[in-house]
Parts: structure tokens; sequence; C-alpha cells
């Protein structure tokens, strides 16, 4: 009996601990993200200006010019970045972006997904809201 009491008061500590950890992490992460978006973030610019060589399929403002091409428009920044370094390294294959990618410098895909994530989008009607 004392040695199971025993455990499940260490249980409890596990979890608190865990909690706490959680807590932090919820804390600090936004702090985080911007401190590394702050050093590290792609530039607005530069990007607008590469993103030349995706409008014809994504559009400048990042809304699709062709049936096949997600919008891309406003789309969160981390997610841009790992889908461009998956194409790139052909973990994620598409016979366009396969093509698209390799080219692009790790700096060339922060400044695209600064650019696309920046650009500001508005959702006017949810269907059946
Ligand atoms: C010739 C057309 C074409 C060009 C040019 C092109 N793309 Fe794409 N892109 C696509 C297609 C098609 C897909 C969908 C791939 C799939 O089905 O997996 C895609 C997917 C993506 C995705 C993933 C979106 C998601 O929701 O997962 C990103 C990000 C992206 N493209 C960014 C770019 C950027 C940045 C450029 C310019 C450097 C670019 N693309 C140029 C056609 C194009």
């Amino acid at each position: 009996m004392h040695s199971a009491t025993q455990h499940l008061q260490g249980k409890t500590v596990i979890l608190t601990g865990l909690r706490t950890a959680r807590l932090a992490l919820c804390l600090f992460a936004p702090v985080y993200l911007l401190a590394a978006s702050g050093s590290e973030a792609g530039d607005l610019k530069a990007g607008r200006a590469k993103a030349l060589m995706c409008q014809a399929c994504h559009g400048l403002d990042g809304l699709s010019k062709v049936p096949d091409a997600p919008n891309i428009a406003g789309q969160t920044e981390p997610y841009i970045v790992a889908q461009l370094q998956a194409f790139k390294s052909g973990a994620r294959k598409n016979e366009a972006m396969s093509v698209v990618t390799p080219p692009l410098s790790d700096k060339d895909i922060e400044d695209l997904a600064a650019y696309f994530s920046a650009i500001e989008i508005a959702v006017v009607k949810i269907p059946g809201g």
C-alpha cells in the first residue's frame, strides 16, 4: 500500500510537471517565434520580386490562376517554408513544384513565404452560414 501511494504521488508530480512545462511552452513559444521572425524573417520586398516566378499559377496576389494550383495568399509562413523545402528535397512531388523549387535558396524560400503569408485575406462567406 505504502509503495502504491508513493507511486501515485510520483505520477502526480510528473503530471504537474508536464502541465507546468506545457504552460511554459504556451507562454514562451510566441515570444520565441517573435524573436525568431525578428532576426531571420524573410524579406517581403525581395519576396514580392521573386514571386514573379510563381504568378502564372498562384498569382502575384496568391490566388490560384490555374485549376490545379492552390491559393497560397495568407497561408501560414512556416507551412509555406515547409512545403517549399519538401518539394525542393523531393519529399513532396509535383510536376510543376518539383521543377520550380530546386533552384531556390533557403533565403529565397524565406522571402517567398514572408511575402505570400503577408497577403491579407478575408473570409466573406461561409457556405450554409
Ligand atoms: C507551373 C505552375 C506553378 C508554378 C510556376 C508555381 N507553382 Fe506552386 N504549386 C503548383 C501546383 C500545381 C501545386 C499543387 C501541388 C500538389 O498538388 O501537390 C503547387 C503547390 C504549391 C505550394 C503548396 C501549397 C499547399 O497548400 O500545400 C506552395 C507553398 C507553392 N506551390 C508555392 C509556390 C511558389 C512560392 C512558387 C514560385 C517560386 C510556385 N509555387 C510556383 C503550381 C505552380
